[in-house]
């Protein structure tokens, strides 16, 4: 690879940054070295094109020393085309040029793996947290990590070190412990810290090559499971005990200091060539580690030398990526292995034109066919780990043997000297880049094996006794087959049963089937019980880490069949604001359903005072009322099929640990067509949230709307919608909201319990407008629900004229029996009973 090419790869631009707090003063330079608390930085194209004094391009903070031709700045980062950006400290000549400047090399880099897009921000924020994210309050990004560290400012140095100091000058997180690929002038690398190098010149995110300081010296390694070595330059003195290792780049050399706490002598000085202030020094996605230095005559980056080859003496072909994977390396060209004496060919090239991309097998190798592995045998061709050495496999044979026992094994390399009994055998779990090698010249013998998988007719001997056996075969095969339909077909008449149970095992998209079994056990034998409706218990459970509610229904009566098309149409309905069906059960006559579970219970809980609870804020009552509403708009209008849910009420809305509500119950209600929406005729639900048109007509989705209404109200009013424990004038809450509503009296209505629903009064007496509407007699009057959600969100006003003669079909329910023991009519659907 050229310099020249290495150069183009890297352009970078320079992106205006605005500086919000301290807009720019024309004339003067408006990128200051230090930053203060409480700053936020935009990056914004369209506030970019503001023509600035110092041209189209601004950095964050700037420091432009007096000593060297070279100036530093932290600010936001892009390649061609610009879509995204990085936050980085580079290091550009300080030329006229500047700020329109394609000469900036980025040497320190907070979010590489996530780069951020237009109208990101920076925030040196009031209690000293440097943080990046996606927009103003957007998702988190990066952080230093620094509030409560008393940080007073931040700075950049004129080494190019990005700073936060706290008080009396104390570097509270500085860039210099964080690096990332690149090193500067007077930056160390202490011992436990990493380089890491870009995926690829073009590509940002990080690779999988990275150089680390261990406490015997430096060593390079590419990532595999275990890590690949393919670089290491020891220590030549005795190593401390003590004290860290740490290298540090100075101009010229790579300084090798055994302590950490005072400069001094280095122990060992890796000298480039002549001292120069203009330099940094990258580890590049080839694993070279290359020194840079900036040209005023050219002008621009020159690569002055390859630091691991020159001075280092790493080969051309021992870099673990120079052919890719599986690719052998002779003297800087790449080959796909191959075997001399075979026909058959294992490895293709992934590209043809680009050879250096490497190869791959042609089989891939799979540990479900062991007995189809062989290793594919290269004379004179190493590898670069030396690591990983398998040390009860001295010769060559144990070594094979020790690689085809082990699926984990991909390649082996045996190296020896003249005794081919002696050698070292090293096993490879991830083939990188192979190298050729001369005997005579590197002074030792080497072997690779690649394991390779085999197809078992591409062995001529092999394919003959296949076909003997595989004749052989059929012809057993077809008789016991033949005997297997017989039995079955006669079991199939016994136990038609039976056989209606593994029918319904596999149908597609469908909630998990468990066991009676696995249920009964997940929740203690049905011990910990959460609640009881009419059709059955819940109980609490656990699978694997996952609570669950677990609902048992008693009594069932319905077929198999029926039961499995509404857990089918129950499971396929997904939103955030309806219970998730998790799975079920179906096993002789027991039905079961399992459910995510919701820790904080039912609303009528929290909005009755049933527990003694504190009353709930007026927020989260509004936040619970959209949620609600959410579910409900989902079912009747966003569904593949519409949902009536023909049963809202508190006692079927539940509440997360952070009072997200979600609908439960739903689905288990006839589905409506959406062509023909009146279709249900048999009366049900639960009494006080019935629409008056059950007693009358044809019922549509609307029915939801008003029980809607009733659920809104109650919890406005923190009360049951027909309470006996009231004065009698006030026992039916709708009958109440109409005669206060008729006198102008619905501040009566709020929740007496709450300070803070008081203090809201007017957004409650809207809240309550919405809900009289949705309690409309005429059905036709009422909103859709996504009308309802639009004037929750504020887009939409509540219809003006508004009927308040609310009807109340409940209460001419409620008559005929004692509401709190009431039980609907008959239920079309075991499913759709109340909790
Ligand atoms: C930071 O604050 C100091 C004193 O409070 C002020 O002198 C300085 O100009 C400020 N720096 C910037 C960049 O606003
Ligand atoms: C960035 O913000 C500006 C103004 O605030 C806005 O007009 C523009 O649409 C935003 N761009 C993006 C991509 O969000
Ligand atoms: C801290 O550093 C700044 C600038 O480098 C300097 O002006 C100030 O006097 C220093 N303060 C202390 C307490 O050393
Ligand atoms: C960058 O590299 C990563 C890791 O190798 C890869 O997942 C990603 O797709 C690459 N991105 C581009 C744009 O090539
Ligand atoms: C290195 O130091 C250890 C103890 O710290 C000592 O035992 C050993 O002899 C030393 N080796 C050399 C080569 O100086
Ligand atoms: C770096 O180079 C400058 C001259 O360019 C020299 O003054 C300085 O002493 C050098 N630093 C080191 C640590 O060699
Ligand atoms: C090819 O040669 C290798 C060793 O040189 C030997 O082990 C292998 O059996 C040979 N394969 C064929 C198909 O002859
Ligand atoms: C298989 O090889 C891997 C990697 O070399 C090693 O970690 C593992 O212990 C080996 N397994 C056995 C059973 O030898
Ligand atoms: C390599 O092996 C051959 C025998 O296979 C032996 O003659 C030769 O000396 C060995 N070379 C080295 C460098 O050990
Ligand atoms: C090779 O080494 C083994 C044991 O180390 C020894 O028994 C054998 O004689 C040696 N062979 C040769 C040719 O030196």
């Amino acid at each position: 690879m050229s310099p020249g090419n290495l150069f183009a790869d890297f352009t970078v631009l320079v992106v205006v940054v605005l500086a919000v707090a301290a807009p720019p003063v024309s004339g003067q330079r408006s990128v200051y070295p230090s930053a203060n608390l409480s700053t936020l930085w935009v990056k914004n194209k369209v506030l970019d094109s503001v023509p600035y004094e110092d041209g189209l391009v601004r950095a964050i903070v700037l420091r432009s020393p007096q000593t060297s031709d070279l100036s530093f700045a932290a600010g936001f980062f892009c390649t061609p085309p610009c879509q995204e950006f990085i936050f980085a400290v580079f290091i550009f000549p300080d030329t006229d040029s500047f700020p329109v400047n394609k000469m900036a090399r980025v040497v320190w880099c907070a979010n590489q793996a996530s780069p951020v897009g237009e109208n990101a921000t920076l925030e040196l924020t009031g209690d000293g947290d440097l943080v990046l994210r996606e927009k103003a309050n957007g998702r988190l990004i990066w952080s230093s990590g620094t509030s409560d560290q008393s940080v007073r400012r931040m700075e950049i140095t004129e080494q190019g070190n990005l700073v936060l100091f706290g008080q009396r000058n104390m570097t509270v997180w500085q860039s210099f412990d964080h690096p990332t690929d690149a090193l500067v002038p007077g930056q160390s690398l202490l011992q436990g810290k990493m380089l890491r190098a870009n995926a690829s010149p073009t590509n940002w995110t990080e690779g999988k090559i990275y150089i680390t300081v261990l406490r015997d010296g430096v060593h390079g390694y590419v990532e595999s499971t275990p890590p690949q070595l393919y670089f290491k330059h020891e220590l030549s003195r005795n190593m401390s005990q003590r004290d860290p290792t740490r290298i540090t780049f100075t101009n010229g050399s790579l300084s090798i200091f055994l302590q950490s706490t005072h400069p001094g002598n280095p122990d060992e000085s890796i000298q480039f060539q002549e001292a120069k202030s203009t330099q940094y020094i990258r580890l590049e996605s080839d694993g070279h580690l290359r020194l840079f230095e900036w040209s005023r005559g050219e002008p621009s980056w020159i690569m002055v030398s390859d630091v691991m080859k020159e001075f280092l003496h790493v080969d051309d072909c021992a870099f673990p990526t120079v052919c890719g994977e599986y690719g052998i390396c002779t003297s800087g060209q790449c080959i796909c292995p191959f075997q001399s004496n075979s026909s058959s060919r294992y490895f293709q090239l992934v590209d043809e034109r680009k050879t250096n991309l490497g190869c791959a097998p042609v089989t891939p190798v799979s540990c479900q066919e062991i007995k189809n592995h062989q290793l594919l045998t290269l004379t004179d061709v190493s590898y670069f780990d030396m690591s990983q050495i398998i040390m009860n496999a001295k010769n060559r044979d144990d070594c094979k043997q020790a690689c085809l026992k082990n699926c984990s094994c991909k390649a082996v390399a045996f190296r020896y000297g003249q005794n081919d009994s002696n050698g070292e055998c090293r096993s490879v779990t991830e083939v990188f880049s192979l190298q050729s090698i001369q005997p005579e010249k590197v002074n030792y013998n080497s072997s690779a094996y690649l394991k390779v998988q085999i197809t078992p007719s591409s062995d001529p001997t092999q394919k003959k006794l296949k076909t003997i056996l595989g004749a052989t075969l059929a012809a057993i095969t077809t008789l016991v087959l033949v005997v297997i339909v017989a039995i079955y077909v006669r079991r199939r008449r016994k136990y038609q049963e039976l056989d209606e149970e593994l029918e319904f095992d596999i149908l597609p998209g469908m909630p998990t089937r468990f066991s009676f079994e696995k249920l009964r056990e997940c929740t203690e034998d049905f011990s910990k019980k959460l609640g009881e409706g009419g059709f059955g218990s819940v109980f609490e459970g656990k699978i694997g880490e996952e609570s669950v509610a677990v609902k048992r229904l008693e009594g069932a009566r319905q077929g198999k069949k029926e039961f499995l098309a509404e857990v089918e149409t129950i499971g396929s309905i997904e939103h955030i604001n309806l219970v998730r069906l998790i799975g079920f059960c179906a096993e002789k006559s027991n039905r079961l359903l399992v459910y995510e579970y919701m820790p904080r219970g039912s609303l009528d809980r929290w909005i009755y005072y049933r527990h003694n609870n504190a009353p709930l804020d007026w927020c989260t009552r509004c936040k619970i009322i959209m949620d609600i509403a959410k579910g409900l708009c989902y079912l009747h209008e966003e569904c593949r099929r519409k949902i009536a849910h023909l049963d809202i009420k508190p006692q079927n809305i539940l509440l997360d640990e952070n009072f997200n509500a979600k609908l439960a119950d739903f689905g288990l209600s006839k589905l409506i067509d959406r062509d023909q929406s009146k279709v249900v005729t048999v009366m049900r639900g639960t009494p006080g949230y019935l629409a008056p048109e059950w007693l009358t007509s044809q019922i549509t989705e609307k029915v939801d709307i008003y029980s809607f209404g009733v659920v809104l109200m109650e919890i406005i009013s923190g009360r049951k919608n027909i309470d006996l424990s009231q004065p009698e004038e006030s026992v039916q809450l709708i009958n109440l909201l109409r005669e206060k509503a008729q006198n102008d009296q619905l501040l009566d209505m709020i929740d007496k319990h709450s300070n803070d629903m008081v203090s809201h009064q007017e957004e409650v007496i809207q809240m309550m407008k919405l809900a009289m509407w949705c309690l409309q007699n005429d059905s036709s009057r009422r909103p859709s629900m996504s009308m309802v959600v639009k004037v929750l969100e504020g887009a939409m006003s509540v219809e003006n004229c508004l009927d308040y003669s609310f009807f109340n079909a409940n209460s001419v329910i409620s008559a005929q029996g004692n509401p709190s023991t009431y039980s609907a009519p008959p239920q079309e659907s075991i499913l759709s009973g109340p909790r």
